[in-house]
């Protein structure tokens, strides 16, 4: 325990995506069916203490921060206390971590003095439309109204980089690009386009259907001149100024143009599975650890972490004709 984790192509991992829920407010039909997934056990759910007694581990082996994910994290009733027992970690210089969320926005007027006291420092917000009626059809739920109050909470408390995801969908939102970039602007935050990826729950994914980096930068180009922002490091988002700035946009291109060389990412399924990959087709499973014995659950964590990052692979397969899309869907990885 305690020396970094990295990859046998030398990649070092700092990021913990820690899924809280598989279950969501809405149900986006790219994602999930109207009647939802089959759910996790209950039993298999990861407490809270578990969650911790993981998280501080992975803090020690190097990780600096833990996003909190889905399904929707504001789902788990816990969720502030699970802020602050994160954000309490120390990493092992002394400093602290990092905790961020991942969220479709709702409930976020309510919850989110008490996020920010318990000591989260950034959010993401997912927004696909800012069309009533297509938000409805896309999410089969009546509620973008909670996600504007949200967004604009969040832009109230302060908290930078806000960011706003949606994914960019032909047919769907393709012409509502300009204007989700004005509404970011408008609060202060920057907007981020995702290229559709191979996990939806129907495994109707279409790469001919797919809106492209190239063509999202097409359509903003029209409005903004779009200027590259160098030094990405291991984030999945590329960026762009707009005008010169200081406004800017981000695209998560993972199909056309991967960036797993560079991949700083492990994930914690709400059931207690480890995954190096959001594409990957192997767990390592925690909870036989976390409910067994009791001993040294710290040294048997910290191998687990370490056999997870020796497994990872060079990077995802999407582009391979022999593409298997994982069993799992993305509301029960995290995105
Ligand atoms: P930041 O740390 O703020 O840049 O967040 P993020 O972009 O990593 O996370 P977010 O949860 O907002 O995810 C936005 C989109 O990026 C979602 O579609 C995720 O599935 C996708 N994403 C996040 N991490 C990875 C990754 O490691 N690989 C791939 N392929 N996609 C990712
Ligand atoms: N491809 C890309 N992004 C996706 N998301 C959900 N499913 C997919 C997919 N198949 C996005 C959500 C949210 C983020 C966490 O992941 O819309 O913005
Ligand atoms: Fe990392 Fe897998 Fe995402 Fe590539 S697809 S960046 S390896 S999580």
């Amino acid at each position: 325990p305690g020396d970094p984790l990295v990859d046998t192509h030398g990649r070092v991992h700092r990021d913990l995506r820690i899924s809280l829920t598989d279950r969501c407010s809405l149900r986006c039909t790219y994602c999930m069916p109207e009647q939802g997934n089959e759910w996790l056990a209950k039993s298999s759910i990861l407490t809270l203490d578990e969650i911790v007694q993981i998280a501080r581990v992975a803090a020690a082996d190097g990780v600096t921060t833990f996003r909190l994910t889905g399904g929707e994290p504001l789902l788990r009733q816990d969720i502030v206390e699970v802020v602050r027992r994160l954000a309490e970690i120390q990493a092992p210089g002394g400093g602290r971590v990092e905790v961020a969320m991942t969220t479709n926005g709702i409930r976020l007027p309510e919850v989110l003095p008490g996020l920010v006291d318990a000591g989260l420092s950034r959010l993401n917000i997912s927004i696909d439309t800012l069309r009533r009626d297509r938000f409805r059809d896309l999410t089969r739920r009546d509620r973008l109204d909670d996600v504007f109050a949200g967004i604009a909470a969040a832009a109230e408390a302060g908290l930078r980089p806000l960011k706003l995801n949606a994914v960019a969908m032909r047919d769907v939102n393709d012409d509502e690009l300009v204007d989700l970039v004005a509404f970011a602007l408008d609060h202060g935050a920057e907007m981020r386009f995702i290229e559709q990826m191979p996990l939806d729950a129907g495994h109707t994914w279409d790469r001919a259907r797919m809106v492209t980096q190239d063509e999202i930068l097409g359509a903003l180009a029209e409005r903004w001149t779009l200027t590259p922002v160098p030094g990405r490091g291991g984030a999945p988002a590329a960026r762009w100024t707009l005008d010169g700035g200081p406004g800017a946009v981000g695209v998560i291109a993972s199909v056309t143009a991967p960036f797993c060389g560079d991949c700083d990412r492990l994930r914690l399924t709400a059931d207690g599975q480890l995954r190096n990959c959001l594409f990957s087709t192997t767990e390592y499973d925690l909870l036989p650890i976390l409910r067994g014995d009791p001993g040294d659950h710290v040294t048997l964590i910290d191998r687990m972490l370490r056999a997870c990052v020796h497994g990872k692979l060079p990077g995802h397969a999407i582009n391979d004709p022999s593409f298997l899309q994982p069993a799992r869907g993305m509301n029960a990885i995290g995105g």
